[in-house]
């Protein structure tokens, strides 16, 4: 995600604003920017890549390659300092760039400014209807350099500032004529006694120093300056100047609000206070859902959702043809794979065959130029992935990539890119990467179901209301998590942990049973439940928990039985379902229950307590769940 920076005080505004963004850089990036008013204008300076790039751009001092330590360290904030030699100027903005609209490059980074130079602005965010404004601007003559959605907001600043001859009203105006998540950081070179900054469902703080006020997304970027802060609330505006913060709602009416005191030290800030990135990944998801499907649901004129539409998008006609969809991934991303090959069935009636990409590329594999491919990939480079893909276009196919990184190479050697939006996944254990591709692959089937004519636009409308309530489902789950938490509690040294599910239940359980490897390292399978009497049943002892995963409800009686079995052979039966009776009476030792869902769109429910199981299981084992032994973010070798 997006990290944002602004000041205005009496020191140097470059150097502070670099060094607060190395404080965010734990929430990843790809490129940085700050904008500086100098006492005329507002100069900026953008890089794509390391801060140490933003910094050598400024400075022209190069610091050589050497891999992280103490003193690198320390010789990179040096750099970071001597900014202030080469750009003069108390108020500023800055920003660590994560890109969702436009690759990582230097045009696209943060700042962005107005064609006249009068407004720049940072944004953490997505304006969803950044197409249709920027259309309508451009009608007017406007000309834009990047392909982010941010400069449309500067552009459209400048014009309200125009016409109202007023910063505030100006920001005021636009705040209501973009939809999505924002939060924003705005400089006017007629006003350089304010910093405007404004927010909606996207984090901002205010840091109030002394004769000096800081903005951050977050509070490892100020606390070498203050540990006093208002938390800027949703669709609140604030003017800071250097010695008072003026707050507001979006109508303009002003707010008070009490400073509060921060007491975390710095690990925990970056970690939004909670104590590592697994779980604070895990309460990303509500977000990271919302994100992803936000702007890919249309709705009619009545506000019901009615399509799927992806910006991204050029393969209609490929998708009304296919015969057969093909998926290719590793780890959990080829889980989300699994899910799709029950969702592509019977929301679309396609053919899916689905593979590891380490498998799939050393076959010899029967493909057909009218397949559609599909390969997933959090992180964009897996290697295995990478070559699935190019074996595929090798043989004339269309491929679709399903990434969490703009610019990565799968993005780019596809033919069509879908991003998630999940924000940086930095954990090892994937989370919210993976139920956002669960999502993508959702919203996939119904737009080919819809233009294949195998779904009808009634039901499409349907599942689309539904996933729309997924988010606030996976909150409630969330915030139940104290169940799972007591359950670990008494299960973390069980010897095996068998999950156990049938159609879209048995592709969650070999997630479930990967997360719990990953970071407890304790021994877990997932088999479908009725493949136990084939062989696995002879494993089940008293040192065995088995947790069935039961969400559809014409199978209840089926996975009941298979829990009665091991049951009757000494394993303890944990159960998520969303059962609200007796289904499951006498037949588990803890009941899950998870919000009602239909058993379709479950998938994206029932992993949640399963990822909640494996942290918790970790942490009582002592284990660093961000850092499980001998697994890496991103496996770019064989
Ligand atoms: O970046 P990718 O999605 O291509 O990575 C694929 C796997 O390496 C990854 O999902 C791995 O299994 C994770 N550690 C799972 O938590």
């Amino acid at each position: 995600m997006c990290g944002i920076v602004g000041y205005i005080g009496n020191k140097n505004a470059a150097p502070v604003l670099i060094r607060a963004l190395k404080k965010l850089e734990y929430r990843g990036y790809d490129s940085a920017g700050i904008a500086v008013y100098t006492g005329e204008d507002i100069l900026v300076k953008k890089a794509k890549g390391a801060l140490k790039n933003l910094a050598e751009r400024i400075t022209g001092e190069i610091i050589p390659y050497k891999p992280a330590d103490k003193e690198f360290d320390a010789c990179e904030l040096s750099l970071f300092d001597k900014t202030g030699d080469f750009v003069k100027g108390t108020l500023g903005i800055g920003h660590t760039r994560w890109a969702t609209h436009g690759e990582p490059s230097d045009t696209n980074s943060h700042p962005h400014s107005s064609t006249d130079g009068t407004i720049s602005i940072v944004h953490n965010g997505i304006i969803e209807n950044y197409a249709e404004l920027k259309a309508k601007l451009q009608a007017e003559g406007y000309v834009f350099q990047s392909q982010t959605d941010t400069e449309v907001a500067a552009q459209l600043i400048a014009k309200a500032y125009k016409e109202e001859k007023d910063i505030f009203k100006a920001v005021l105006k636009v705040l209501h004529l973009i939809e999505g998540s924002y939060a924003l950081g705005v400089v006017c070179k007629d006003y350089p006694d304010r910093i405007i900054c404004a927010r909606k469902e996207s984090p901002l703080i205010i840091g109030l120093g002394k004769g000096e006020n800081f903005i951050a997304s977050d509070v490892p970027a100020i606390l070498e300056h203050t540990r006093d802060v208002y938390y800027l609330g949703e669709k609140e505006v604030a003017v800071l100047y250097t010695d008072h913060v003026d707050m507001f709602n979006f109508e303009g009416e002003k707010v008070i609000k009490e400073a509060k005191h921060v007491e975390w030290d710095m690990d925990a800030a970056e970690k939004g206070g909670y104590p590592h990135f697994m779980i604070k990944e895990i309460h990303e998801q509500p977000k990271g859902l919302t994100d992803t499907m936000r702007p890919r649901i249309v709705k009619d004129n009545s506000g019901k959702a009615s399509d799927v539409y992806f910006e991204e998008n050029k393969m209609d006609e490929a998708w009304k043809n296919a015969k057969r969809v093909v998926i290719t991934a590793c780890g959990t991303a080829y889980h989300s794979g699994v899910v799709a090959k029950y969702a592509f069935e019977k929301i679309a009636r396609m053919k899916v065959d689905v593979d590891v990409a380490s498998e799939f590329r050393y076959r010899n594999p029967i493909l057909d130029k009218d397949d559609i491919f599909i390969v997933v990939s959090q992180s964009g480079e897996t290697a295995d992935t990478l070559s699935a893909l190019r074996l595929a276009k090798q043989n004339g196919l269309k491929v679709v990539a399903i990434t969490n990184v703009v610019g990565s190479t799968v993005s780019r050697e596809a033919d069509d890119v879908i991003y998630t939006l999940a924000g940086p996944e930095i954990a090892v254990a994937s989370t919210k990467a993976y139920t956002t591709q669960v999502l993508c692959m959702y919203l996939l089937a119904i737009k080919a179901g819809k233009l294949r004519g195998t779904l009808s636009d009634e039901d499409a409308s349907k599942l689309l209301s539904e996933l729309e309530t997924i988010p606030a489902k996976v909150q409630e789950i969330l915030d139940g998590k104290d169940v799972i938490q007591k359950f670990a509690s008494t299960q973390f040294n069980k010897d095996k942990i068998f999950y156990i599910g049938r159609q879209f239940d048995s592709a969650t359980s070999l997630e479930s049973a990967l997360k719990l490897k990953e970071v407890s390292y304790m021994h877990s399978e997932a088999f479908a439940a009725g493949e136990l009497k084939h062989g696995p049943i002879a494993l089940i002892d008293d040192k065995t928990l088995v947790v069935a995963i039961a969400s559809e409800p014409s199978l209840y009686d089926k996975i009941g039985s298979n829990m009665v079995e091991v049951k009757a052979r000494g394993a303890t039966v944990l159960v998520i379902t969303q059962d609200s009776g007796d289904a499951f009476k006498g037949k588990a030792d803890e009941i899950f229950r998870i919000p009602e869902c239909s058993s379709t769109l479950a998938s994206l429910l029932t992993v949640i307590p399963a990822q909640l199981f494996a942290y918790y299981c970790s942490i009582l084992k002592g284990i660093d769940p961000d850092k499980p032994k001998n697994l890496a973010k991103s496996v770019t070798v064989e």
